[in-house]
């Protein structure tokens, strides 16, 4: 019952031009897909890419996120972007404190969340990134750690709200190393983000909410994380990179 959602993040790769010649190239591959509008399919791109791809993308199938969003409605924040600025240059989604922004950029838990509301105040959908390190996994506190995350990315969000937000787990130790979660263990901790937006927002709308699994999702191993219970689709790095890769990926999640 919820549609599965398969997102690929770009990171900072892809020229305008890359950018534009990705998206014809996916658009013929995904047309050859039988079933494939069953799925929502995102493409969160650099910035300086979201309006072109916008204008070339009119009328298809494939949705636009942006990778980041400035939690104020304006200002002096140099080099940052407002969410009324994403969604004015075409931006349908935005990927929120992912862990390479947390790491690097300083992202925390009340920024998640202030970006989250920020985000909704202007009609873009959140992808809320959660996730552990591998000393985290280590000591076994993982669901602690996660459950944390999400309850503060959520605080004063509103339960109309949240149910047009994403959570993507995305365990620290498995993006761009190759090593996977078991699907197993994903799902675990998926359904343990469930248990959690539940007990924040009932059952109802718990289970309403996607949840994606992010790190190392490749097409052959996307289908046994998408037969899971809790598993709603997946936030695809490296993998998304190519056209064909990411292309055979979303075919294989169906
Ligand atoms: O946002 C995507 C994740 O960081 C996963 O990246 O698929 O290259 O491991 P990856």
């Amino acid at each position: 019952m919820r549609k599965p959602i398969l997102a690929g993040n770009w990171k900072m790769f892809k020229t305008v031009s890359q950018a534009l010649s990705y998206v014809e190239h996916l658009e013929g591959l995904l047309a050859e897909i039988q079933g494939v509008e069953a799925a929502d399919v995102v493409i969160c791109a650099p910035a300086t890419s979201l309006y072109p791809l916008h204008n070339q993308l009119e009328g298809s199938r494939i949705k636009l996120g942006a990778q980041n969003v400035h939690q104020a409605e304006e200002g002096a924040y140099t080099g940052e972007s407002s969410a009324i600025m994403l969604k004015d240059a075409g931006a349908n989604y935005v990927i929120i404190g992912h862990s390479e922004r947390r790491q690097y950029f300083g992202e925390t838990d009340e920024s998640v969340n202030a970006k989250t509301q920020q985000a909704l105040k202007h009609g873009l959908l959140p992808i809320v990134c959660v996730g552990e390190d591998l000393d985290q996994r280590n000591q076994g506190v993982t669901n602690t750690l996660v459950e944390s995350q999400v309850r503060a990315a959520f605080s004063a969000v509103s339960v109309e709200d949240v149910t047009r937000c994403v959570v993507a787990y995305e365990p620290i130790w498995a993006i761009g190393t190759g090593m996977t979660a078991t699907a197993q263990d994903a799902n675990a901790v998926c359904a343990h983000i469930r248990t959690v937006l539940s007990d924040l927002y009932g059952k109802a709308a718990a289970d309403q909410i996607r949840i994606q699994y992010g790190g190392s999702v490749k097409p052959d191993n996307i289908a046994e994380l998408m037969s899971q219970s809790d598993i709603d689709g997946a936030l695809v790095g490296g993998a998304s990179l190519d056209p064909g890769s990411f292309s055979k990926l979303v075919k294989e999640a169906l």
